[in-house]
């Protein structure tokens, strides 16, 4: 199936691992030439050698820390250079640890709001005045069900993923005038670092063992199993395509099944 994008400029942010990594795979694989932002530039540089040797797109390496606003308006501006205007944008780097509101300190709720909420607002606002004049635009934000769901054990996660929901469903009412659709992706636990990093803070908080946590996370999912980064790139990848023409403001779970809510 053709999916109309081949040609097409991505900007991937935390593309160098997990669901940025898979989804900046998932794109290229149809066309897209895709710049990858993180701020390890070992990782970032071996993930673009390793997926540049057999995909159509081109893949270039940006480093940045998307914490802080002049990066990432210097991100913008280095990824425009090599690639030219920027079509897609796949929201994507962010990591709040577990913890109940006594556990998270004022300077971790901080590095949560800047990394995921003012990096996916900064990344946002940084293309949208050019997808808008262009009349075609795609704005991927990578959630999670904890937005939807509160639990009290994973409270920064999942307020700063509540904000994000609103925030992709205003900005799908701003931009879908100018053909610039905006929507929302919520995995649940995908097998990435990030989760390996969740599995031991969930160890230390419960004292459950590895074994324990990753067999009741599998048997919550009606479909047995974890998600992996690929289920998430192939809905990122069906959003950003020309397929998905009339899906603006959706906030799409990507979770085996795990979320229930009419
Ligand atoms: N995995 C899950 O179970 C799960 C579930 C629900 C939602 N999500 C969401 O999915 C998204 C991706 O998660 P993932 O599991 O794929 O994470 P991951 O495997 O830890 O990858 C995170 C990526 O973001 C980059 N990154 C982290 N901090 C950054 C910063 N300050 N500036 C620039 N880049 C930064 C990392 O590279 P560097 O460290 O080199 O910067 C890496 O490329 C996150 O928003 C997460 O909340 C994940």
């Amino acid at each position: 199936m053709d999916l109309g994008i081949s040609g097409r400029n991505a900007l991937i942010t935390g593309g160098s691992k997990g669901i940025g990594r898979a989804c900046a795979e998932a794109l290229a694989i149809e066309g897209v030439n895709i710049a990858i932002v993180a701020r390890d530039p070992k990782s970032l540089e071996s993930a673009a050698a390793e997926m540049s040797s057999n995909l159509k797109g081109h893949i270039v390496p940006i480093t940045g820390n998307l914490t802080k606003g002049a990066e990432i308006e210097r991100v913008f501006a280095e990824a425009e250079e090599a690639l030219g205007q920027i079509d897609i944008l796949v929201n994507n780097a962010g990591s709040a640890p577990l913890g109940r509101i006594r556990d998270i300190t004022d300077a971790t709720w901080q590095e949560c709001f800047d990394l995921k909420l003012m990096g996916y607002v900064r990344c946002s606002r940084a293309v949208m005045t050019g997808m808008c004049k262009r009349k075609w635009g795609r704005i991927i934000n990578i959630i999670g069900r904890g937005g939807h769901f509160p639990t009290a054990k994973y409270i920064a996660g999942g307020a700063i993923n509540a904000a994000i929901l609103n925030i992709t469903q205003a900005l799908a009412e701003e931009c879908g005038p100018y053909n610039v659709l905006v929507n929302g992706v919520n995995p649940a636990a995908t097998a990435t670092e990030r989760w390996n990093t969740l599995v031991k803070q969930r160890m230390k908080i419960t004292g459950q063992t590895e074994r324990e946590i990753r067999e009741e996370s599998a048997k919550n999912v009606p479909l047995g199993r974890i998600g992996l980064p690929e289920d998430i790139a192939n809905m990122v990848t069906y959003l950003c395509s020309e397929k998905a023409g009339f899906v603006n403001g959706s906030l799409v779970d990507v979770d085996g099944g795990v979320s229930r809510a009419l």
